[in-house]
């Protein structure tokens, strides 16, 4: 149990005797009250719906300072490991707390690249969908059947099982996603090429074929490769507290991530990249720049229903700095393409100056998200729409599983159980039928 830093004492208007908690200092941010006696010692529960004010855990992994724009993995700025570092050098940090040596890298890479296969069932489990099911329906059903096929690493509370199972999951989500995308449009799976870098393997299991050599062009390696580092982690999000919540059962660490996956798919999450590039596609479509001003005035009527996607964080109050190393991202593709003029780039960049310099979304500390750009880079390289959230889950599975295996090692973890305000009927007999 850790020790108070300080104390506070929460006191009541209804007589009630005042209650003491300890207070915890992070490193940096916000301090913690810890309430974990509160219920056994006044019978309260607090209430905080959709976590505004609530540590879920200790962590030592991400931090953001959302009213800077601040995103550090294990101390690093964002900025630093998507500008020097790869995906893998990421990976490695994230998962053991430092970037490594070059034969530390070397032998990383080894590891997850040597388990980039899938058990060949893995194809006819695949064959089962349809063809025009969703990636995400498709990705949700293929790695929790990971746990089918890996037996040897389910353990949960055996560290050895969840190293392996951290490797296999980060390198096999890149052949699973591009098997999706395959099968989806007809052609025949790729299997994995061993001497091909983490992005650029993936760039020719999406798109290479059997019939020819596939040339990784290198600008669009590095722009995957970004947008892999930019997605790695990002401390307590939904998805990620979705597959805490999930591992505190003690469930094996496929079935978890298959939940994180789930999770990541809905709009306001991951699925916002694919939200983002149709909304611009619709936008596009009805007069593009010159609708921008019509299109801002529904999105700020609130009965329209309409949001801005890719605009609005829960924890950014100021420029997401991924938003920031995407657009430098999205230049450089569209550059290397000679697709400079791309007229959803012109657009996307409209709508940003627009939403920028409004009031509705200056006093909102409303700015754009990763999402907002990393769609137009996706399209651009070629991904289909629906593929971006696929992708999103690849990036992310290496901080999913090492926020998973931290909850794991830490003693004080126990299974995730929230409380409730019941607003419901009190007890009640059941009448019968004919009287009620
Ligand atoms: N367009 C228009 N209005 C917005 C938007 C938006 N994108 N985002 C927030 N607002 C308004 C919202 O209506 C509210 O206004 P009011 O105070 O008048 O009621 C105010 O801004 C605060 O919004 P909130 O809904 O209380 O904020 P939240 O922290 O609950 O939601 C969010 C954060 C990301 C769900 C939301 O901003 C949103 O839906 N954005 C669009 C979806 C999106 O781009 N999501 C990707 C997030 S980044 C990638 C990831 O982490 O997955």
């Amino acid at each position: 149990m850790k020790l108070a830093d300080y104390k506070a004492t929460i006191a009541f208007s209804n007589g009630a005797p005042s209650f003491e908690m300890p207070v915890y200092n992070g490193s940096i941010g916000p301090d913690v009250i810890d309430i974990r006696k509160l219920y056994g010692q006044t019978g309260l529960f607090t209430y905080d719906p959709g976590f505004l004010s609530t540590a879920s855990c200790e962590s030592a992994i991400t931090y953001i300072d959302g009213d800077k724009g601040e995103l550090l993995y294990r101390g690093y700025p964002i900025e630093q490991l998507a500008t020097n570092c790869d995906f893998m050098e990421t990976c490695h940090l994230l998962l053991k707390g430092e970037l490594p040596n070059t034969k530390q890298k070397a032998d990383f890479s080894h590891l997850v690249t040597n388990h980039t296969m899938v058990n060949e069932q893995m194809h006819f489990f695949l064959r089962g969908f349809r063809r025009d099911a969703h990636p995400m329906a498709v990705m949700t059903g293929l790695v929790g059947a990971l746990s089918a096929f890996y037996h040897d690493s389910t353990d949960i509370n055996n560290p050895e099982h969840r190293e392996i199972a951290a490797i296999r999951l980060i390198a096999k989500m890149p052949t699973l996603v591009s098997m999706a995308y395959k099968y989806s449009i007809g052609q025949p799976f790729m299997y994995p090429r061993n001497d091909l870098s983490y992005a650029g393997n993936f760039l020719r299991m999406m798109f290479g074929n059997p019939c020819e050599d596939y040339v990784v062009n290198p600008v669009l390696e590095r722009a995957l490769d970004r947008i892999f580092i930019l997605h790695a982690d990002h401390e307590q999000n939904a998805s990620t507290s979705t597959v805490r919540l999930c591992g505190s059962s003690g469930t094996n660490p496929f079935a978890a991530i298959a939940a994180g996956v789930a999770c990541l798919w809905g709009p306001a999450h991951g699925g916002a990249n694919e939200a983002c590039l149709n909304m611009l596609e619709q936008l596009q479509a009805q007069g593009g720049v010159a609708k921008v001003g019509e299109f801002m005035d529904q999105v700020k009527d609130k009965n329209s229903g309409v949001k801005l996607m890719g605009f609005g964080h829960r924890v950014y109050k100021n420029y997401d700095p991924r938003a920031t190393l995407m657009q430098e991202t999205c230049n450089e593709v569209l550059k290397e393409l000679g697709l400079e003029n791309d007229p959803l780039f012109k657009l996307a960049k409209a709508v940003e100056k627009i939403a920028l310099e409004d009031d509705y979304f200056v006093q909102r500390k409303l700015y754009p998200n990763v999402d907002f750009y990393s769609g137009i880079v996706q399209r651009a390289i070629g991904i289909p729409v629906n593929m971006f959230t696929g992708i999103f889950a690849l990036a992310r599975t290496v901080g999913w599983i090492a926020q998973l295996n931290e909850m794991i090692a830490d003693p004080e973890y126990k299974i995730g159980r929230p409380r409730q305000l019941f607003t419901g009927s009190p007890r009640r007999d059941v009448k019968d039928i004919n009287k009620r």
